[in-house]
């Protein structure tokens, strides 16, 4: 118990530089290309510290590349991210990884080290970034398992865990550090509806009790829906809707409309761009039934 006050106080003291700025991350005018290739395109987002946030939008529109920049394993083509008030860009080596000590990072596919326990693998970011004693390091490895109910589980190897119980396992190591931001890449993917809920659950409560912020990319609307605080949708490389749950529920934005009623067509639409119908297949009549 004195092991983790400790650790709650150096938290504190981490947590109080946060107070320079009013949210916790600050993204203006954000681009990002991949070689000439624009995937990022003007984004602005101001996310208030303790909230937890979606971020939706289709495969391929840029969601994952915004993680990582706000991660600072990109760095943006112009516009800046901020983060603790800090730009990540400008950041140094030994302040960025300063400042990725404070950041709970689960990223999308992020699987457990599979020759390692289930304690093992939430202790290992404990004994990377800390010289805390063994005994310490047991302590706050239990606490957090405790968190997300697998304190039985800690002499398992991830090979005897079902998908949903090495998603909790991920999750307990992504926050052993008690991060101040925590970034989740599509925590959902590949669960049964029953995990997913308790996943859904387990983020909101992981941040509300760390005193955290997340960050959540995925597509999953009707679970998020019930568990953030507010959300984007990205399409393209822009913004193109956000709100609170109520304001998006009660949005007509066709791309929202689109999106949580899952719309094969709209303003995504569901053709690739292609010549004129009629003139592919060498047609004259009413083409209305191919469409
Ligand atoms: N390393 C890379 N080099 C070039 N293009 C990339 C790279 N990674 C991703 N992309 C492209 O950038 C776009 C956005 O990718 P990503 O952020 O992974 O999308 P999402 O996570 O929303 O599915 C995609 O068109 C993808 O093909
Ligand atoms: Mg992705």
């Amino acid at each position: 118990m004195q092991a983790y006050r400790l650790l709650l106080l150096s938290g504190l003291h981490q947590l109080r530089k946060f107070t320079v700025d009013d949210h916790l991350v600050s993204i203006e005018n954000l681009c990002f290309d991949y070689g000439g290739k624009p995937v990022l395109r003007g984004i602005d987002m101001h996310i208030p510290k303790g909230r937890v946030v979606a971020i939706m939008g289709g495969s391929g529109c840029g969601k994952t590349t915004l993680l990582r920049l706000i991660g600072g394993q990109l760095r943006p083509t112009s516009g800046q991210v901020k983060v603790a008030g800090e730009e990540v860009s400008a950041l140094g080596l030994a302040e960025l990884y300063a400042l990725r000590r404070r950041m709970g990072m689960l990223f999308q596919f992020g699987a457990l080290f599979t020759d390692l326990s289930v304690f093992d693998n939430v202790a290992f970011p404990l004994r990377e970034h800390t010289d805390l004693p063994e005994s310490m390091i047991r302590d706050l490895v239990l606490m957090k398992l405790q968190a997300v109910g697998l304190r039985g589980a800690r002499d398992l190897m991830p090979s005897a865990l079902s998908g949903g119980m090495a998603r909790r396992v991920a999750l307990a190591r992504a926050v052993a550090l008690d991060p101040a931001l925590i970034l989740y890449d599509e925590p959902f993917t590949g669960l049964d509806p029953i995990s997913l809920g308790v996943i859904g659950h387990l983020i909101r409560r992981l941040n509300d009790a760390l005193g955290a912020t997340s960050i959540m990319v995925t597509h999953d609307v009707h679970e998020s829906m019930q568990m953030v605080d507010y959300i984007y949708f990205i399409s393209a490389g822009t913004i193109v809707a956000e709100g609170t749950p109520d304001e998006i529920r009660a949005s007509r934005d066709p791309f929202v409309d689109q999106f949580v009623q899952a719309k094969a067509d709209g303003p995504v639409p569901y053709h690739f761009p292609a010549p004129n119908i009629a003139a592919d297949f060498g047609l004259t009549m009413d083409t209305g039934a191919l469409a």
